[in-house]
């Protein structure tokens, strides 16, 4: 029976975090070595998963020393948010959940008023011209775009909702319109990056990014796309998206390998020390929970179970349950292959999209983002 184990499972991610929360603490975990979670500047933008993964924890246990840390972390934020320069797109994964988190289960008007901030920061981020989200700072990349940033729309749906102002949402449209359009390739796969004039708005060139070529299939970036486009599918009906979402979920599953860790790149050449990417895995699960909520009844269970078999599988194998001196929950991701930066490492994102992954396994249909 499902609920049975993902209740089981729920309970090692509830007292995993229990004891990592008093090691971890009010810091910024982003890759583990050695068992210890390394801390990033508070300007990382995987700041927003370990209080994001608290608030899950806290959603269903109340675990008030949980809320303190989480609370304490977006104070810590503040500082970005008035620094403003260190700003760039993945204000989305930082403050959906951390702020948004504390919003929707608390109310807290302090958290939506930062929320409502980092959303006027992504809306500013707008090229009218080319109708994209612009990525990063550096002056040579005014016209990128990012599939990633698929992710970081949901925090201007939210902000449209909240406000009843639709300049938020109208701008998640055009750019998740823009990334299907430059982005998506038929058979399901994407591009990472996506240059584009920042005068005239037309499209220069692919990126090969943080996958292997610009034609290659980073799997991280499908995951983006599916669960991405599920989250806008969400917030607006609209049925391309959740197609779009399909198609990026079945390239998925059928360049999956048997054990259920994707390669760093479904197209990248196989060798010995092959990074792989546990943390595609996990956000591509959650995705495809979204995704069985938003597809007819005679579909859902496809999504429903194939996601369901990947946890299964990554708890199997990959998880650091019986490891007392490991702080992470989910082993075996790659933040950054071309650069050889963190491969085959727990990564905080994955623990997240795991236990949000969980969570929907039980049930739970509400979500942060
Ligand atoms: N958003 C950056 C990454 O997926 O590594």
């Amino acid at each position: 029976m499902t609920t049975q184990w993902a209740n089981e499972l729920w309970n090692n991610i509830v007292d995993k975090v229990g004891l990592t929360s008093t090691t971890i603490g009010a810091g910024f975990p982003y890759i583990s070595y050695k068992g210890r979670y390394e801390h990033e500047k508070v300007d990382w933008w995987t700041n927003g998963f370990w209080p994001g993964l608290l608030w899950l924890v806290y959603r269903e246990t109340r675990n008030e020393s949980l809320k303190e840390i989480a609370s304490d972390i977006e104070t810590k934020m503040d500082a970005v948010l008035l620094d403003f320069y260190p700003l760039h797109h993945d204000v989305g994964f930082m403050w959906s959940l951390s702020s948004v988190a504390q919003f929707k289960l608390l109310g807290s008007e302090l958290s939506k008023r930062r929320a409502m901030t980092a959303a006027s920061h992504l809306l500013g981020r707008y090229n009218a011209k080319g109708q994209f989200i612009r990525a990063w700072n550096q002056p040579e990349r005014v016209g990128w775009a990012i599939i990633d940033c698929m992710m970081n729309l949901p925090l201007l749906y939210w902000a449209s909702e909240e406000s009843n102002d639709p300049r938020f949402r109208h701008a998640a449209i055009l750019h998740a319109d823009t990334t299907l359009r430059e982005f998506l390739r038929p058979d399901g796969s994407t591009h990472h990056i996506v240059c584009f004039d920042p005068e005239t708005g037309e499209r220069i060139e692919a990126h090969g990014g943080q996958g292997y070529s610009p034609d290659s299939a980073w799997s991280r970036g499908t995951a983006w796309s599916l669960y991405g486009m599920a989250l806008s599918a969400r917030y607006t009906g609209e049925v391309r998206y959740i197609d779009a979402a399909k198609r990026a979920a079945h390239f998925f599953l059928a360049n999956l390998p048997e054990d259920g860790l994707p390669p760093w790149d479904f197209r990248a050449p196989w060798d010995e020390d092959m990074a792989m990417d546990s943390s595609a895995a996990a956000c591509a699960a959650s995705g495809m929970l979204e995704l069985s909520l938003l597809v007819p009844k005679e579909e859902s269970e496809l999504y429903r179970s194939r996601a369901e078999k990947l946890v299964r599988k990554l708890n199997e194998r990959y998880t650091a349950w019986n490891d007392p001196n490991e702080e992470a929950i989910l082993r075996m991701g790659t933040a950054n292959c071309p650069r050889n930066t963190h491969v085959n490492v727990p990564l905080i994102y994955g623990d997240y999209f795991f236990a949000e992954a969980v969570c929907k396994l039980r049930g739970m249909q509400d979500t942060f983002w």
